[in-house]
This record gives structure tokens, C-alpha cells and sequence, in this order.
């Protein structure tokens, strides 16, 4: 600090001796001094305003109204307002801004949520529409139902006496459209979009887990209406057992708290959970029963009609031949995902490429679906989810 007003102090020497200044910038001069940015851009520590908790107001909603604030490390205080905040904004237990000199409560800040759950809430819409998504009408039908009907129409349900569905668990082979639904239907709705990967929510130290699903739910409760999206919820979601070592546990009292906030909002609120995985068998039933995820919907394979439809959504963008019949391609990949078509197209392009061309012809996804379907047959998703499922 010390170097730095000498330095000041030199500038003004400077400027002061040829032509003298007037009063005004001096004055300029001196809130340059007082504000002086550090090296890092932002102004000396000893200007920052406080962050301090209101923990009590003394004789509220009335004129002498004072404000008991506690600032971390320093001190408690009985404070007043500053001049830009009404009595109204501060409530108890709220985190508020104050100021140096007199610590009066200068603005109410937001409760503090850990970043990197805030960081979680998808704020880009991603460009992906149903439109997008070839096949799996029933299972669009059925996420509508529960994410918009009660969004839309909450009095339909008010009327019957019902309780909507709290949230749907979309489960199904690797690569048949999981996560590309609820990226659909991220696009689609005007609410909040949280997205949570399971793996993020498993934590090195004891209880980290839990809070971070507690502050996930604290910051849903807090928006309008909120799309809760946990995916591959397996790596947290497995099933109660005591394997005697405890060396799990953390992991399941993440899951604990999941259903404990499951339980904890009302149904008619506008939080709605969807869950993805490929491994339902593996989950806990607790997780599943009704009354928490009460839908489940499940995402097959996709017929003829829905397989022609994929291969025409990913042909949309690509430079082909006209008239290549899609209906036969579709027919030649039985069994296959959403994820294999895409990769025939991809493949196509790739031989097309490799021949110079600059349109992709029949002939090339006819070798790429020899070349992917058939020779990658070894690493197929479909078998291996037929066994366990
Ligand atoms: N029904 C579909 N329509 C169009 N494209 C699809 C469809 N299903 C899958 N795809 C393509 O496959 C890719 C992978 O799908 P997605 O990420 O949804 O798989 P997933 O079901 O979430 O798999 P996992 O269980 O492994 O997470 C998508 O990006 C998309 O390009
Ligand atoms: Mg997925």
C-alpha cells in the first residue's frame, strides 16, 4: 500500500507544477487516489463492502427498526438501513451486503448456494426440438403429460383432487434418444432447466453429496417453475445394501437425500424430476415407487417407421443423392439404436470423403451399414441390454 501513494503523490507533483490546478481537479484527483484499482483490477480490499447475515430485526415494521448483523469473523452489530434499501427487502436470517464505515445493511443478497451447483442450471436453450427425435412418439406423449399438463394446467388436477406426477425415469438401451428427449424438452419449456450427472453428486467427503442435492432442491424451490434433470442417476441411485465395510455409504446417503426431497415437495408445485439410465434394474426400489417417480418410460429400440425417420433427421444436414431409399436402409439395420444410425450417416459421409466426392450416394450408406452395423456387431449396445433387462 505504502509505495503505491508515494507514487500518487509523485503524480501530483507532476501535474502541479507547470500550470496550476483548479479545485475541481483536485478533487478529481483525490477520489482517483481513494479508489485506486490494484493490480488485479479491482479496488483495494480495504473498500469492499461486507457480506454479513441479518440474524434478528429489533422492533420491525416500525420507524426505529434496527438490524441485528453478524459479520463473519468480526463481529455482531445493531445496524440501520442505508439509504437505497426499504425495510420491506431485508427479512431475518437473509445475507446482506453492508458497508464499511457505518456497516448500515447497503443491499439483500441472494442465499448463497455452492457454485457448482448454480453452475448446473442449463441457461442455453440446446437447439434440439422433438422434431429432432425420430420415433419414440409414445414416449414424447407420455414425458409431455407429466412435465407440461401440470405446468400448463395445474387447475385440471386442483379439480380432480389429484396430485400430478412428481417425475418420470426414462429408461432404455445405451444411445435411444435418453438424453436426447429431455435436451428436447429442455428446449421446449420456458422453466428452469437444472441438469445434474449422477457422477457429479458423488463427493470425496462425507455428507458433500447430500448438500449438494439439498442446495440443488433449495435453488429449484426457489425459481418459478423448475425442470430437475439427474442423468445416468445409476452411479448414485443403486439399490440399499450393507455390504459391511460401509464403504458405499456415502453414496447411498445422496440417494437418501434425493428421495427425502422427492417426499419433501408438494406434487403440485412446479418441480419436476426426470431421470435417465440404462441400468434400471440396479436402482433402488425406494427410488422408483410410486408416489416419487410415479412414471416410468420406457425407451425401446425403434421400429421400421421410427428407423427411417431417424435416418432421415441426421440426412437433413448432409449433402446426398436424391431418391436414396431410406426405407431400405432402415430395413437393413434391424436392431439397431438411434446412436447406429447416426453413425451410418457419419460413415456414409466418410466414404464419400475418402472418394473425393462431394454429394453421398446410396452406395455409400449401403457400405457403411455393412461396415457399422455388421462389422461392429461385437460392440453393439443392444444384446447386453437384452440379458439384463
Ligand atoms: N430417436 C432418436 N432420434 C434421432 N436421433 C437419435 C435417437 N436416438 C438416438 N439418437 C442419436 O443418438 C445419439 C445418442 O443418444 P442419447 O444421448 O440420447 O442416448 P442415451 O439414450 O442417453 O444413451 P445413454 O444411456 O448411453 O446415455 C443422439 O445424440 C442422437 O444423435
Ligand atoms: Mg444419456
Amino acid at each position: 500500500m505504502a509505495p503505491a501513494t508515494v507514487d500518487d503523490d509523485e503524480i501530483l507533483k507532476d501535474e502541479q507544477n507547470p500550470p496550476p490546478l483548479d479545485e475541481d481537479d483536485i478533487a478529481l484527483l483525490k477520489t482517483y487516489a481513494c479508489i485506486k484499482e490494484s493490480d488485479t483490477g479491482l479496488a483495494a480490499p480495504s473498500q469492499w463492502d461486507l457480506v454479513a447475515r441479518c440474524t434478528k430485526i429489533i422492533s420491525p415494521n416500525t420507524e426505529d427498526a434496527k438490524y441485528v448483523i453478524n459479520v463473519k469473523q468480526i463481529a455482531k452489530f445493531v445496524v440501520g438501513l442505508g439509504d437505497k434499501v426499504s425495510p420491506t427487502d431485508i427479512e431475518e436470517g437473509m445475507r446482506v451486503g453492508v458497508d464499511r464505515n457505518k456497516y448500515q445493511i447497503q443491499i439483500p443478497l441472494p442465499p448463497k448456494i455452492d457454485p457448482s451447483v448454480t453452475m448446473m442450471t442449463v441457461e442455453e436453450k440446446p437447439d434440439v426440438t422433438y422434431n429432432d427425435v425420430g420415433g419414440c412418439k409414445e414416449q414424447i406423449e407420455k414425458m409431455r403429460e407429466v412435465v407440461e399438463l401440470p405446468m400448463l394446467h395445474p387447475e385440471k388436477f386442483v379439480k380432480l383432487g389429484i396430485d400430478p406426477p412428481k417425475g418420470v425415469l426414462c429408461y432404455g438401451p445405451p444411445g435411444t434418444g435418453k438424453t436426447l428427449l429431455a435436451r428436447a424438452v429442455a428446449n421446449r419449456t420456458d422453466a428452469c432447466f437444472i441438469r445434474v450427472i449422477g457422477s457429479e453428486l458423488v463427493q470425496k467427503y462425507v455428507g458433500e453429496g447430500a448438500r449438494m442435492v439439498r442446495e440443488l432442491f433449495q435453488m429449484a424451490r426457489s425459481k418459478k417453475a423448475c425442470i430437475v434433470f439427474f442423468d445416468e442417476v445409476d452411479a448414485i441411485g443403486g439399490a440399499r445394501f450393507d455390504d459391511g465395510v460401509g464403504g458405499d455409504n456415502e453414496v447411498q446417503r445422496t440417494m437418501l437425500e434425493i428421495v427425502n426431497q422427492l417426499d419433501g415437495f408438494d406434487a403440485r408445485g412446479n418441480i419436476k424430476v426426470l431421470m435417465a439410465t440404462n441400468r434400471p434394474d440396479t436402482l433402488d426400489p425406494a427410488l422408483l415407487r410410486p408416489g416419487r417417480l410415479d412414471r416410468k418410460v420406457e425407451f425401446g429400440l425403434p421400429d421400421l417407421e421410427s428407423r427411417t425417420q431417424i435416418f432421415k433427421i441426421h440426412t437433413r444436414t448432409m449433402n446426398c443423392e436424391r431418391d436414396i431409399r431410406f426405407e431400405l436402409l432402415a430395413r437393413l439395420c434391424p436392431n439397431s439404436t438411434g446412436a447406429d444410425i447416426r453413425s451410418v450417416c457419419t460413415e456414409a459421409g466418410m466414404y464419400a470423403i475418402r472418394a473425393r466426392r462431394k454429394t453421398v450416394t446410396e452406395k455409400d450408406f449401403l457400405d457403411a451399414v455393412n461396415k457399422v452395423i455388421k462389422g461392429y456387431q461385437k460392440f453393439s449396445a443392444t444384446p447386453k441390454y437384452m440379458v439384463y433387462n
